[in-house]
């Protein structure tokens, strides 16, 4: 609370010429995600993440500071209609099996060893996250633009956002090597904790995930 924006904070949708830069505040925030990569890889990796991210969601926003991109967030609201979702999904697909096949999301070898940990990521989410409409998929903020209110401004949009489609919950799944503490004080609470495949593979050691939830009130639905 109380927080002043400095710098003049604006509002707009993502846009596929976007992909670079949020990679690149991917890279500074997500160090743990390309570990194992280095040099050019490590942001053809997170281009590679953030496409991801796009495919799963349809809510993405980004903050703008000073002129650039500061903060992003991708999120999924559960529409009315499952058909138009799986299409835009479908319609992502051959994009993002090109640039993959293409080597634009780095080394298709290394990549491929993470097929197998991606997937019990998959399985081990979908066990610990709670039954709910809404879902943040990607969450962050640069650096040099951390702690003067952004995250929240984002935030707050997004929870703007699913209220106007009637959702009763928010969830997220986050880790311990994340901002997971931002989740506790916005409100939500920790629904599960359980050892997160991807980045105990990423860090090679046992990393605790966590999927927390947010109970939008009554009132504001
Ligand atoms: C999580 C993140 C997006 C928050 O963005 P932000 O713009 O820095 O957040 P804000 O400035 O809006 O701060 C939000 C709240 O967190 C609090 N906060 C900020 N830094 C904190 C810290 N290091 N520890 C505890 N609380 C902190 C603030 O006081 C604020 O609370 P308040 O509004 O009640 O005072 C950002 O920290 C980030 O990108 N982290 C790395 C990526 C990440 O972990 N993403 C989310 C997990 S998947």
């Amino acid at each position: 609370m109380g927080h002043t924006m400095n710098p003049e904070v604006s509002f707009r949708a993502y846009q596929e010429a976007d992909l670079s830069v949020c990679a690149g505040i991917g890279v500074e925030v997500f160090p743990l995600v390309t570990s194992r990569f280095s040099g050019k890889e490590v942001s053809k990796v997170m281009k590679g993440q953030v496409d991801g991210c796009h495919v799963v969601s349809n809510y993405r926003e980004l903050a703008i500071a000073d002129g650039e991109v500061a903060g992003l967030i991708f999120g999924r609201v559960k529409r009315r209609s499952v058909l138009i979702d799986i299409c835009r999904t479908l319609k992502r697909l051959p994009l993002i099996s090109v640039r993959f096949l293409l080597g634009m999301y780095g080394s298709r070898r290394k990549l491929i060893r993470f097929l197998n940990p991606c997937l019990e990521q998959l399985r081990v989410l979908r066990k610990n996250r709670p039954a709910g409409e809404a879902e943040v998929v990607l969450f962050a903020v640069a650096p040099k633009y951390q702690g003067i209110g952004i995250g929240r401004a984002l935030m707050d949009r997004f929870v703007h956002h699913a209220l106007t489609y009637k959702v009763k919950s928010i969830s997220v799944p986050t880790d311990e090597t994340a901002s997971f503490w931002f989740y506790e004080r916005y409100g939500f609470r920790r629904w599960a904790e359980f050892k997160d495949p991807l980045e105990s593979y990423c860090a090679d050691r046992p990393i605790k995930g966590f999927t927390y939830q947010l109970v939008l009130p009554e009132a504001n639905r």
